[in-house]
């Protein structure tokens, strides 16, 4: 294989943050599908189809116009994306709206079987009432090239967002980390988790588990912090 069609390795000081922009959209679907859908520990649950439903990029696209999410850009390989945090502004609304959506949605693949897990989670953990607050920022999706992975980027990407939300007056952060990476990484950035569940214990009505990722991940945790 000739170096240039191997994969780029990046050196972290090369890497860099700014706001995700609509143009960027075609680079971060690609993106979003190689190194956060292909890797992220639930979407290995066995047996399931792995397909990203089409309403995805319809969400992904909502959320980009608000102006609240982050891109890594590798300035040394012709400023590819290396890192992607989707980020949305929340009000307490949202959780049973997400949570209603996610029922109603017939669970046609795992995607919609993980929406359904992690609104109810969401819901149950509310933030808005656990730190009395009418807003959050919500961190929805966190994804780091798996060439570039232990170098930080990602704690980059949630440090900058944790500035942007103070910028922007948000009065708490939070996300649900679906693993044991991103909850040591938030864990080492303050958040501290508000509620968790684990995986064994959720059950489809056969008794079957219904989200199966590999070892060491066993729980979800809803993970914030005052801002
Ligand atoms: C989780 C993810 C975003 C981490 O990105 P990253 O850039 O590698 O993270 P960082 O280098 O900032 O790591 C910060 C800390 O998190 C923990 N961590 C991250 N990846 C880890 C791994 N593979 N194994 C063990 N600990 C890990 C470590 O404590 C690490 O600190 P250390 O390297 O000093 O030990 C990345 O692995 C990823 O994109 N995974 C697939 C998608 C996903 O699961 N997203 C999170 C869903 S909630």
């Amino acid at each position: 294989m000739s170096s240039s069609s191997s994969s780029p390795s990046s050196s972290s000081h090369s890497i860099s943050i700014r706001e995700l922009r609509l143009e960027d959209y075609d680079e971060v679907k690609n993106f979003l599908s190689k190194h956060f859908f292909a890797t992220e520990p639930l979407m290995s649950t066995p047996g399931e189809n792995t397909a990203v439903p089409e309403f995805e990029d319809e969400f992904h696209l909502s959320l980009i116009r608000q102006g609240l999410s982050l891109v890594a850009i590798d300035e040394n390989h012709g400023n590819r994306i290396v890192g992607v945090a989707l980020a949305q502004s929340q009000v307490p609304n949202n959780l049973d709206e997400q949570c209603l959506e996610a029922e109603q949605r017939p669970a046609k693949c795992l995607v919609d079987k993980i929406h359904k897990f992690l609104s109810n989670l969401e819901k149950r953990a509310n933030v808005f009432s656990s730190f009395g607050v009418e807003r959050a920022l919500y961190l929805y999706m966190l994804g780091v090239d798996s060439t570039v992975r232990r170098q930080g980027v990602g704690t980059r990407l949630v440090s900058s967002l944790i500035d942007l939300g103070r910028s922007k007056e948000f009065p708490v952060i939070y996300v649900t980390c679906t693993n044991q990476h991103s909850a040591k990484l938030t864990t080492a950035l303050n958040f501290k988790c508000v509620d968790s569940q684990t995986y064994a214990d959720y059950k489809d009505e056969q008794g079957k588990q219904v989200l199966q990722p590999p070892a060491p991940h066993t729980k979800a945790s809803v993970m914030a912090q005052q801002l």
